[in-house]
């Protein structure tokens, strides 16, 4: 085990310390149950930050704040940015942009902004100088240091804009998560892959796993706290244990997760195509708790531009463990990510990927237009690619992943799926959604009391988005 893989276990005390003692002032102030500051978190980006924002939130509850559901009633405001896109970056700001009224009501409102975005140098400086009404702002790898932030704000030290060059593991922080019945395991942090396009490497750090005993135990314990679904995450989740001696890889982290005894079941994302072993995808297609489920972006069809990508992989492997995965397992559902409109992608290689598209007939696909990020390879590559070729592309392609998604849908009508009632539908009050193996969620009437529960749902229709069925029982 390499010396520096953890943040030290003092490091993490100490701060619980400071985050008692925040707590501790509240109650002397009489400021608990009702009464305590409220936190609010706003995340935006993928589940590796929602599952580090329900740290944030354990962490704001050890300082005795309690959640609320709107900034305008926050004492503490904690936004965990995305930087995958130009697009979430935008967001990220135009949000915090909003915070500026909040705040101008309330002077004492603490506002940190944390996550990839602010990770970045010139981000974390732009704060510092043009948003002035931020108290602080943390990196991906010092999510523990925030009670330590929030206390210097708190007694108006100096602001703080936290930009280390470590990225390490803490264990032992506080989690209060926002799901019930479904939940996030971070089993591994980090990107080695340096993809040209991609600024997750830059502002997550190499790869570290945890140990595998340590996920278990957290398997085990969320299984007895009730949770019905369990999302093994990662960057590169099939890339699990090989930074470390003996922790095993994910196939087996995810067989001894099924060893343990409850009805709940288990998911993993993302998987890496160079990374997608054999042993990972017979534990898929034997285990009966895994979802038969495999989301393994495949970005482009065409291997020159998977060279100029530096995505480590040809079409040909791509679609050999693609065969390996069908064959292993007829039924599964495959979904991938797409690009379109990376440098020098030219129509005969968007042809390629529209063909790779057809050729494997994924259940769905998430597609992205190419957007430039600084400090990336591709970022600095000629032929960018105009925006309207770019989104002529993304329509065609999102128009031709919609038939085959009917098509792959389809397959379910008539069939009884068991399902895990999510929640209540967002369009119709007594219409429940329910997550299993269709890509996309069913819809079935329903009672409330079904939510976090399983149930069988007969599927009746289905179409490109929405999948509806009859409960069964
Ligand atoms: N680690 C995962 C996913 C990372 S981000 C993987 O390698 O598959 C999720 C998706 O965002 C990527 O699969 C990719 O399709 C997309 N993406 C990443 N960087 C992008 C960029 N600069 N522009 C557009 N899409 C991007
Ligand atoms: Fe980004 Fe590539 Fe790493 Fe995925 S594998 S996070 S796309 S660098
Ligand atoms: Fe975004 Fe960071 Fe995730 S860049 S997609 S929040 S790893």
């Amino acid at each position: 085990m390499k010396k520096d893989h953890f943040i030290s276990p003092r490091i993490i005390e100490a701060e619980l310390a400071e985050a008692r003692e925040i707590a501790e002032q509240l109650e002397k102030r009489g400021l608990t149950g009702d009464r305590a500051p409220g936190y609010y978190i706003q995340t935006f980006g993928c589940q590796q930050n929602e599952a580090d924002s329900e740290t944030l939130a354990g962490l704001a509850e050890t300082m005795g704040y309690r959640r609320v559901l709107s900034p305008s009633d926050a004492k503490l405001i904690l936004v965990n940015t995305c930087a995958i896109r130009e697009h979430a970056e935008k967001r990220a700001l135009s949000i915090i942009g909003e915070y500026k009224h909040v705040r101008e009501n309330d002077p004492e409102l603490i506002i940190g902004v944390g996550g990839c975005m602010v990770t970045q140098r010139s981000r974390a400086d732009k704060f510092k100088t043009s948003y002035p009404y931020v108290s602080f702002t943390f990196d991906t790898g010092s999510i523990h240091s925030v009670p330590s932030l929030v206390k210097a704000a708190m007694e108006k030290k100096k602001r703080s804009f936290v930009i280390g060059d470590e990225y390490k593991i803490s264990e032992g922080l506080p989690v209060s998560r926002s799901s019930g019945h479904s939940a996030w395991l971070s089993i591994m942090y980090g990107c080695n892959n340096f993809c040209s396009y991609c600024i997750v490497p830059y502002v997550r750090g190499r790869e570290r796993s945890r140990l595998a005993d340590d996920v278990v135990e957290d398997a085990r314990r969320l299984v007895a706290d009730g949770a019905k679904e369990i999302t093994l995450l990662g960057q590169n989740v099939n890339s699990y244990g090989l930074d470390l001696e003996d922790q095993g890889g994910i196939a087996s982290i995810m067989r001894r997760i099924c060893e343990i005894e409850g009805d709940f079941r288990l998911k993993f994302m993302t998987s890496h195509p160079k990374d997608a072993s054999d042993a990972l995808i017979e534990a898929v297609a034997s285990e009966d708790k895994i979802v038969k489920q495999f989301h393994l972006p495949v970005q482009s069809g065409s291997d020159d531009v998977l060279r100029r990508m530096n995505r480590k992989y040809t079409t040909e492997h791509y679609l050999g463990r693609i065969e390996k995965i069908k064959k292993a397992c007829p039924d599964i559902t495959l979904t991938t990510d797409i690009i379109v409109g990376f440098p020098g992608e030219t129509d005969e290689d968007f042809r390629m990927t529209t063909d790779l598209l057809r050729e494997v007939g994924y259940d769905m696909a998430f597609s992205f237009i190419y957007s430039p990020r600084e400090g990336t390879p591709a970022a600095k590559m000629e032929e960018q690619i105009d925006k309207s070729v770019a989104t002529s592309r993304l329509q065609k392609l999102i128009a031709l992943q919609d038939e085959i998604s009917v098509k792959r849908n389809s397959r379910f009508i008539g069939r009884t799926l068991r399902l895990l009632a999510d929640e209540v539908s967002r369009t119709d009050e007594n219409m429940l959604t329910g997550r299993g193996q269709p890509a996309r969620p069913v819809h079935f009437a329903g009672d409330k009391s079904l939510i976090g529960r399983f149930a069988d749902v007969e599927i009746t229709s289905a179409g490109s988005y929405s999948i509806e069925g009859i409960l069964k029982k």
